[in-house]
């Protein structure tokens, strides 16, 4: 998703933005551009593409001054070009904007009525615009960019400045998040605190409905309804160091052998080694419900789904998962007996907070699993329940959903305890099985040279079939979309069983089928599944443990996990498929960490 950053400084404006902008490339981009004041003109520098295209330009035209804004762009109105890159200006105005105005054709329309003429096809052009006008109208700055808000339909935030106010950049969060950094006589806005990361640590996040005027001695806030309010600064941890990539080749892969701190730090929240109990971090009583509804997206969703194999396997207690876009947009028939659960990274994904907002307005109690304490989910649920996961900077999700995960498994055993589906004992079994996790996790991560030879077969496949049982197939599912999302190979993840209900017909020695069968109760069935496949040509790929090894070896090549409980095997098998996308990517050669097209955080519709 797009990254803002504006800045009123002492000093040089240029490097600090571009500085700011390489800590927003995490969230995906496929342009850049910055404006500031030189000599009370505006000017502007834009380029297509990667960062370092937006620097070439400002190598051969720099820019002297100390104030302006910033942005990185991700195409949704319009495709990605230096015409369409932001910042966009009508008049005196200069915009950058993340999200969608939802009636600006409806707006550019009117404009264009006025005489108006537009040199992009964006949606954020309008917005130039529509302060421009109200300025020409005699409006002050802020009373201006005020009565364009009014008109404006949709999610964004935004960053504005004004030819003739050299010392004001504005701000306006509608929707995605913006937040105000403090300095020293400097003031700072950005999309997230790593934005603004370089320059301080001191940060307000603005309210839904805020709009906001920097200039370097502070920040005027005013909510929705123009009222000024007050958004004190809190400390935020110094983000510039946990956004090294050490000795790592990408973010993805420390991020993957990361994994086994992520997931010890989040039990850390929930489990108590000593009483050998698990409980949620607020000690939540499951037996006051009788439902779980989980909304969730993309990878988020796929951790939903093993968790509601876990719930009602453990705790039984009747568990729903879907997508957050269509759960919205439905009549979910909710009871009043259903706790409500999203699960997301940032917890600033905007359909599972629409989704949210849904269940929260339809009377349930919401819990989120988020790891961005400081997100907006966090900020509007009733129960907070956290991953620790760390910062995230690769767009492929590894260590969060491996700590979501863990945090959902904790989740169940407090589920199983306080609904008495098991005792004191059969708990704190549960709970060492998963006080175990981070070093099963630890030792499957270094099953790499096998996974880096299959790797380089897969990068050749055209497709990819992913298959297994039970909460397997729900990894089986997350795999796919691994592979999908970095390696641009088609994938898809299915339960075993429907292989032969369909996917089967696209078996052939091209087709390589990864299995994930540990050696469980439902291991033969997979195998055989295996051998229907084996039978077709299908080159078989089984991530097994040491038991289910000597099985499959004459049917598939073999990756060996850890041995691992049921209840931990989704999060012990969880890196062989994580490392298999990860090298197959290398191989081909593709962007891992901003794969093309995605966004580490959507947050438009
Ligand atoms: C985007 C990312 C995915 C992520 C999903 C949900 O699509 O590319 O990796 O799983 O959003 O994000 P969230 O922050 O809500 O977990």
């Amino acid at each position: 998703m797009c990254g803002i950053i504006g800045i009123v400084g002492q000093t040089p404006v240029a490097p600090r933005l571009i500085e700011s902008l390489k800590r927003l490339e995490y969230r995906g981009y496929d342009s850049a551009g910055i404006a500031a004041f030189e000599n009370g003109r505006v000017v502007r520098r834009r380029a297509e593409g990667k960062l370092r295209n937006l620097e070439a330009v400002l190598q051969s035209e720099p820019v002297q001054a100390t104030v302006g804004v910033g942005h990185t762009r991700w195409a949704t109105h319009g495709r990605p070009s230096e015409r369409n890159a932001h910042p966009h200006q009508a008049g005196r105005v200069t915009v950058v904007h993340n999200g969608i105005i939802e009636n600006f054709a409806e707006l550019k329309a009117e404009l264009a009525g006025q005489g108006r003429s537009f040199e992009s096809e964006t949606d954020t052009e309008v917005v130039a615009h529509l302060i421009d006008s109200e300025l020409k109208a005699g409006k002050p700055p802020v009373e201006a960019f005020k009565a364009a808000l009014d008109r404006l339909r949709g999610a964004y935030a935004l960053a504005v400045i004004i030819e003739g106010e050299t010392q004001l950049v504005l701000g306006a969060r509608h929707g995605p998040p913006l937040v105000v950094g403090w300095g020293q006589g400097e003031m700072f806005l950005g999309s997230d605190a790593l934005a603004v990361g370089p320059f301080t640590n001191r940060v307000s996040y603005l309210h839904d409905g805020d709009y906001v005027a920097l200039d370097a001695q502070g920040a005027r806030v005013f909510d929705g309804t123009g009222a000024e309010v007050s958004r004190p600064p809190k400390q935020v941890s110094s983000s510039a160091a946990v956004m090294e990539k050490g000795n790592y080749r990408h973010f993805m892969e420390k991020e993957i052998h990361d994994q086994p701190e992520a997931v010890q730090h989040t039990l850390a929240a929930y489990l108590d080694p000593v009483r050998m109990r698990a409980e949620a971090p607020d000690g939540f009583d499951f037996s006051t419900i009788d439902r779980i509804q989980i909304v969730a997206c993309g990878t988020a969703y796929y951790a939903g789904v093993i968790a509601k194999y876990l719930f009602e396997r453990y705790a039984g207690l009747p568990t729903d998962v879907e997508v957050a876009s269509e759960f919205r947009y439905r009549s979910p028939a909710l009871s009043p007996r259903t706790l409500a659960i999203a699960i997301s990274q940032s917890g600033e994904t905007a359909d599972t907070l629409a989704a949210l907002r849904h269940a929260r307005a339809e009377g349930q109690k919401i819990a989120v699993v988020v790891n961005v304490p400081t997100s907006s989910m966090a900020r509007e649920a009733d129960r907070l329940w956290p991953t620790h996961a760390g910062p995230e900077i690769g767009v492929a999700s590894t260590k969060a959903f491996t700590a979501q995960v863990s945090a959902l498994t904790a989740l169940v055993i407090a589920a199983a305890g306080k609904r008495k589906k098991v005792d004191g004992n059969e708990q704190a079994r549960m709970v060492r099985l998963l006080l175990e996790a981070p070093r099963l996790i630890a030792e499957a991560s270094e099953a790499e040279d096998e996974v880096r030879a299959i790797a380089y077969d897969l990068s050749k496949a055209r497709d990819v079939l992913y298959l297994g049982r039970g909460a397997m197939s729900a990894l089986a599912m997350e795999g796919a979309l691994k592979l999908k999302e970095i390696s641009y190979i088609h994938a898809e993840g299915y339960a075993a069983g429907e292989l032969k209900h369909g996917p089967i017909a696209l078996i052939d020695e091209q087709t390589p089928v990864i299995a994930l069968a540990p050696y469980d109760e439902l291991f033969e069935k997979t195998q055989s599944n295996l051998q229907e496949v084996g039978a077709r040509g299908g080159p078989v790929i089984a991530v097994t443990d040491r038991r289910g090894a000597p099985h499959l070896s004459s049917t598939a090549r073999l990756i060996i996990a850890p041995e691992a409980d049921p209840l931990i095997a989704p999060l012990v098998f969880a890196p062989a498929i994580q490392l298999l996308a990860y090298y197959t990517a290398v191989h081909k050669g593709t962007d891992v960490d901003q794969p093309r097209n995605l966004a580490k955080s959507v947050t438009v519709e």
